[in-house]
């Protein structure tokens, strides 16, 4: 595995790459890699000839009472965990290199940012589409991998490459969890371990909602209740947001339709840590709940 640290190094590599025909896949991520990142670095290998992991720690992303400088580093632990997990480049710039000197471009995505973390995170998601949008003229790949941990920055991306017309697949990975749910995270290295063991509750209210789901419950608003009242019964969690929208459009009707696409997504302070998850789930044609009453 090759480090490279400077943007125009990176360029010429690549353009040589893809002049002999080599596919290639970018995993961008904020380094302290977990089996969540190493997911997608392995999904990369699957698609690509040349995989290209990306570790910087992005400012512009953080909001000004936010974790920048604490956010947890090891570049010796990440190196190796990118190479164990396939990684040809590991591209990890300076901040100075990223945001030059005079640099006076931010991106900015409506719509699709007003709510859920772009309403709790004022400005996250310019941040996010601007420090996607240069790694992707870095390193011009044919496929960018994402984490559906990160549901709503797959739907902001997403939009980006449409409207900026990025020559560039994106894929979406399953969020890789802990053996009792709790979804891997960079941040739960903050949790006590009293905070860890009630962590689990994101996934077990998650898991409810989609039982109920699967059963037949289609209304908004009970969903978003058994969301609520499973969290609560944690009283030291406080709930940010705990909701079901169309994964799609993150629009909030009062009855999601049969085939339809539901993102159920929970953010909540856990102490003073912010934890997110989702769940992708899809409304039955014929609930489970429906065939027991019938047969
Ligand atoms: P970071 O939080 O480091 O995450 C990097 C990538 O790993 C994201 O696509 C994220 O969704 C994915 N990821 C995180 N936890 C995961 C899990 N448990 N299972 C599967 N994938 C997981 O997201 C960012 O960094 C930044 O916003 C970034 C896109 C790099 C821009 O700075």
């Amino acid at each position: 595995m090759r480090v490279i640290s400077k943007p125009n190094e990176m360029q010429t590599n690549v353009e040589s790459l893809r002049n002999e025909g080599k596919k290639i896949a970018v995993i961008p991520t904020m380094g302290y890699l977990h089996e969540g990142h190493t997911s997608l670095i392995r999904k990369g290998r699957e698609l690509a000839d040349i995989v290209i992991t990306t570790l910087f720690v992005n400012p512009t992303q953080f909001g000004p009472n936010e974790d920048f400088e604490k956010y947890p580093r090891d570049f010796a632990r990440d190196f190796q965990l990118a190479e164990e997990a396939g990684t040809d480049f590991l591209f990890n710039p300076v901040t100075e290199d990223i945001y030059q000197d005079g640099y006076n471009t931010l991106i900015s995505i409506s719509g699709i940012t007003d709510k859920f973390e772009g309403a709790s995170r004022q400005g996250h998601f310019d941040g996010v589409a601007t420090i996607v949008a240069k790694i992707f003229n870095i390193t011009k790949p044919h496929y960018a991998i994402f984490g559906q941990k990160d549901y709503q920055q797959t739907l902001v991306i997403k939009q980006l490459v449409r409207d900026f017309f990025f020559d560039l697949s994106v894929v979406v990975a399953p969020t890789v969890r802990e053996s009792d749910g709790l979804a891997l995270s960079s941040r739960n290295v903050y949790l006590s371990p009293d905070e860890r063991t009630k962590a689990v509750i994101l996934f077990k209210a998650l898991d409810e909602a989609e039982i109920a789901i699967q059963k037949g419950e289609n209304r908004r608003k009970i969903l978003n209740a058994i969301l609520h009242n499973a969290i609560r019964s944690i009283p030291e969690i406080k709930i940010d947001y705990a909701c079901a929208a169309d994964a799609d459009t993150l629009e909030e009707p009062d009855v999601f339709l049969p085939g339809e696409h539901v993102i159920l997504m929970i953010a909540v302070f856990n102490g003073i840590t912010r934890l997110i998850d989702n769940a992708l789930v899809t409304i039955p044609q014929d609930p489970q709940v429906k065939k027991h009453y019938f047969v």
